[in-house]
């Protein structure tokens, strides 16, 4: 197959451009080579191209500094996007694109999780915009899927589990939140997850696209910590309380981020635990390391 990956330095990309990489031919552009906030530029090259498929791994992705450039992030977040599914409807090509769990308000009660259709509510600059990401691939395009993931790491980018493990190496004691709800995501089975789908051809439209089972911050750094048999207490705070020890400004985080999962294991998917993800990358960054 003929695939566009956008975004392709990204760290969710690194881990699709390995997974496709075989029997495939990729094109892999970044925003050097192809800024998807350029619609004529854009069009331009995927009416030429004309790939089967389109992988947006592109984004601007720092939910805090996105608070101070609303324009920026629309146009990476929200025109990108959009472009990219209009060039895609003239170009016959599909698109896969990524979203965020940060459209939903996050205030669902604990014993709740999010379901695709339930109604959008974001309270920040970055799941503001990638919800208009999300509308304009629905509004100009038919065959897509919009997978929203969730507090993904992967091998290649700096990550929670990376940041967890270097404070537990070098602290006695760290404190991490513990009134956030959700589900770590290996980017490693997202894009499992993408490829899947593609090659079952599940129906398109949207889905919650985490790895499964619901966890805290603070929760999850004491598995990441065990996990590596490093010794380090880990102290559980309130968002406010972190706020508060660390004098940080932030944008408003999600206290409920868990997203139902069934609408993915109804068509088929294989949607592995979030602490069977863990290990997984754990292993594979120690034999990186080896
Ligand atoms: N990291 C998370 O915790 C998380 C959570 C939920 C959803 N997501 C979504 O998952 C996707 C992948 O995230 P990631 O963490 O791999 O991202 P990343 O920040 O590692 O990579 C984004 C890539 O997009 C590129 N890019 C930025 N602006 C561009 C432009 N105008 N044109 C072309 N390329 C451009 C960057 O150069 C970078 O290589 C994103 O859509 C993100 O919104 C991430």
């Amino acid at each position: 197959m003929k695939i566009l990956i956008t975004g392709a330095n990204g760290m969710l990309a690194k881990e699709v451009r390995e997974k496709f990489a075989e029997g495939n031919e990729l094109t892999l552009t970044d925003v050097k080579d192809l800024d998807i906030t350029n619609e004529k530029n854009v069009f331009e090259f995927i009416t030429n191209l004309k790939p089967e498929w389109i992988i947006n791994c592109a984004a601007f992705t720092a939910v805090d500094k996105a608070e101070e450039c609303y324009d920026l992030a629309d146009k990476i977040n929200g025109d990108g996007p959009t472009n990219l599914a209009k060039a895609a409807k003239a170009a016959g090509s599909k698109l896969v694109h990524i979203s965020t769990d940060y459209v939903f308000g996050g205030d669902l009660s604990l014993d709740k999780d999010y379901k695709e259709d339930d109604p959008k509510k974001p309270v920040t600059v970055y799941g503001k915009t990638k919800l208009h990401g999300e509308e304009g691939i629905t509004k100009n395009l038919d065959e897509y899927y919009i997978f929203r993931t969730a507090w993904l790491y992967g091998i290649g980018g700096n990550n929670f589990v990376k940041t967890m493990t270097k404070l537990g190496t070098t602290h006695d004691e760290i404190n991490v939140v513990c009134d956030q709800h959700g589900s770590p995501t290996y980017a490693k089975d997202l894009t499992e997850i993408i490829y899947q789908a593609i090659n079952k051809k599940i129906p398109f439209g949207i889905y919650n696209a985490t790895n499964e089972g619901y966890t805290t911050w603070y929760d999850f750094t004491k598995e990441i910590l065990a996990e590596q048999n490093i010794k380090c207490k880990v102290n559980p705070v309130t968002t406010e309380q972190y706020i508060e020890m660390m004098k940080v400004t932030q944008a408003k985080r999600p206290y409920n981020s868990q997203m139902s999962k069934e609408k993915l294991k109804s068509v088929g998917i294989n949607v592995p635990e979030w602490k069977d993800g863990l290990k997984r990358y754990l292993e594979e960054a120690k034999q990186n390391e080896e």
